[in-house]
C-alpha cells in the first residue's frame, strides 16, 4: 500500500474518533513511521508511550531521547509494578523466562501486558506499528480492528507494508532509527529475549528463538477467540 494511501486512511479513521489516542512506541522503525504520520495529522490529544519493561537495550534508551528531540514530544513510560517485579525476580532469577512457555508468559504479563492495560485506560483508540507480514500469528491483521482483550479500537496503519517499505520511508524522511538494526537485529524486544539474526533468517527469528513460531507473542497482540 502506498505511503499516501496509508496516511489518508489513518487521517480518515482518526477524524471519526473523539478522545485521547495512544501510540505504543517500541523503538522499532515501524513505530517511528507511524509517529511521523501522526506528527502531520492534527490530533487534539495524543499520548506516545513505551512499555518500559526494565529489560530493554541501552540502544533503545538512546533512541528514546533522539525521538523526543526529533518530534518535539515526550514519550511516557509505563513501568511494571515494583512488588510484582520483586516476586518475579525471586521466582525466575535473571534467565528463568527461557525455561518454559509458562515462565515466559508470566514475565511478559508482568512487564508488558499489565502496564499496557494501564496505558490504554481512558484512551479511545490504540495505534501500533504491527504488520501482517511479520509473523504467522499476525497474518489476519487489519488496519482497523476492535481489540476484545483490551476493549479498544486498534489501528495498524502499516498492516499491509513490507519491511522494505518501512526502511525506504525511514530513509526518505531521514528519521531517527535504532542503532541495533546496524548490528544485525531485525526485530527488537527485551534484551534477554532478542538476538541479532543471520543473513536469510526470518526477521522474528531473533525473538524468543527457543520457541516455535506460533508461540512468539507476548500477550500484547493476542486475539480473543
Ligand atoms: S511483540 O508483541 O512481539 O513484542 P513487536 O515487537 O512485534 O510486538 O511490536 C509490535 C507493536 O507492538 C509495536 O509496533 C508497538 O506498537 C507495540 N509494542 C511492542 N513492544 C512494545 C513496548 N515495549 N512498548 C510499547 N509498545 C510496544
Ligand atoms: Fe520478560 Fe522476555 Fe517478555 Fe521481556 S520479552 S517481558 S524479558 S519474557
Amino acid at each position: 500500500m502506498s505511503y499516501e494511501k496509508s496516511y489518508d486512511l489513518l487521517r480518515q479513521i482518526l477524524s471519526k474518533i473523539d478522545g485521547k489516542i495512544a501510540l505504543s512506541f517500541s523503538y522499532q522503525a515501524e513505530d517511528t513511521v507511524v509517529l511521523h504520520f501522526l506528527s502531520q495529522c492534527k490530533i487534539k490529544s495524543l499520548e506516545v508511550f513505551t512499555l518500559d519493561t526494565g529489560k530493554l537495550f541501552e540502544e533503545c534508551e538512546k533512541l528514546h531521547k533522539e525521538t523526543e528531540k526529533f518530534f518535539k514530544i515526550s514519550i511516557k513510560r509505563y513501568l511494571p509494578k515494583k512488588n510484582d517485579i520483586e516476586e518475579l525476580e525471586k521466582e525466575l532469577g535473571d534467565w528463568g523466562m527461557r525455561d518454559s512457555l509458562k515462565n515466559r508468559h508470566l514475565c511478559c504479563h508482568i512487564r508488558k501486558v499489565e502496564p499496557l492495560e494501564r496505558a490504554l485506560k481512558n484512551k479511545s483508540a490504540w495505534i501500533t506499528g504491527l504488520r501482517a507480514a511479520q509473523s504467522i500469528t499476525r497474518n489476519e491483521l487489519q488496519i482497523l480492528e476492535y481489540d476484545e482483550k483490551f476493549g479498544i479500537f486498534k489501528i495498524n496503519p502499516l498492516a499491509f507494508w513490507s519491511e522494505g517499505d518501512v526502511f525506504d520511508y525511514i530513509k526518505k524522511y531521514d528519521l531517527p532509527i535504532n542503532s541495533l538494526y546496524s548490528k544485525g537485529f531485525k526485530s527488537i524486544g527485551c534484551k534477554p529475549c532478542t538476538r541479532a539474526v543471520n543473513e536469510g533468517e526470518d526477521a522474528r527469528a531473533g525473538r524468543w528463538w527457543w520457541e516455535n513460531p506460533e508461540h512468539k507473542e507476548c500477550g500484547l497482540h493476542i486475539k480473543e477467540k
